[in-house]
């Protein structure tokens, strides 16, 4: 399938939809605390997606997924399914919030501390967010796909951590996932070549052990083979004239 390339009016929606995204993550901050529940977590920001940003959680029911979002705990690499157990102090979670608003998908993520983290979560989470930026801070036109996976895999990997091959980033528009691919990994020089008007994530999932993943018997819920920790970050870009717009960022944030 073609790299679709959004028109102006398109991107207009994708950046009120990023935006809703990236608002979700702010409102939801305070109640990742100990004691808390994922599942109380997903009520919270369904609810809060539905009634007050009049907006569409993509994950519920899509591919057949439970709930309106995903929490990944600790060992879990991804698409952790909120459930009953509480939150413990030295927990990490990465909640990631996927929007739909007229018609267009906002898709971002970010790792939360429950009380302190320990100073591997700690550095894994930071390194996980580093990655992502150093892979978001080279989109430009002309630049190839594979330069930027071979970045934040270079990057990571200094740190003596892993990079989950088996999920990536993704385009996105008015379909959740489309393409382009977006690995994490991969060879300069190789590639899709970015143009302007593209719109995509870049959403490193990193492990402090072997890059290995495991599912459970849930269907969803990927976690690390060794169980090692593992963290993620994301944000929805868009390829400008110049450079790159983060159609996800979230108040006081910097890239
Ligand atoms: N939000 C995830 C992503 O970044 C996808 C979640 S799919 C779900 O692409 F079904 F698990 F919700
Ligand atoms: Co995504
Ligand atoms: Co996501």
């Amino acid at each position: 399938m073609a790299v679709s390339i959004k028109t102006t009016a398109e991107i207009e929606k994708m950046r009120i939809a990023g935006k809703l995204a990236a608002e979700v993550l702010t409102m939801i901050e305070p109640h990742v605390k100990s004691g808390i529940t994922t599942d109380e977590l997903n009520t919270i920001c369904h609810d809060y997606i539905v009634d007050i940003q009049n907006a569409i959680p993509a994950p519920l029911n899509y591919h057949g997924f439970p709930k309106s979002i995903c929490t990944s705990v600790n060992h879990v690499i991804c698409h952790g399914i909120p459930g009953n157990k509480k939150l413990k102090d030295g927990d990490i979670i990465n909640i990631d919030i996927t929007v739909i608003k007229d018609e267009y998908h906002g898709d971002t993520s970010k790792m939360f501390y429950v009380g302190k983290a320990s100073i591997l979560a700690d550095r894994l989470s930071t390194t996980a967010r580093e990655a992502m930026l150093v892979g978001i801070r080279m989109v430009k036109p002309g630049v190839q796909l594979g330069d930027i996976g071979h970045a934040i895999q270079k990057y990571s990997e200094n740190e003596n951590f892993s990079v989950v091959r088996e999920y990536c980033g993704h385009g996105i528009g008015k379909v959740f996932h489309e393409d382009p691919q977006v690995l994490h990994y991969g060879t300069p020089g190789t590639g899709l070549t970015l143009e302007a008007g593209m719109t995509f994530t870049i959403e490193p999932m990193i492990n402090a052990g072997k890059r290995h993943i495991k599912q459970l018997p849930d269907n969803w819920t990927v976690v690390t083979k060794d169980r090692s920790l593992s963290a993620q970050w994301e944000h929805t870009l868009l390829v400008t004239a110049d450079g790159y717009e983060v159609l996800t960022l979230r108040d006081g944030e910097t890239i």
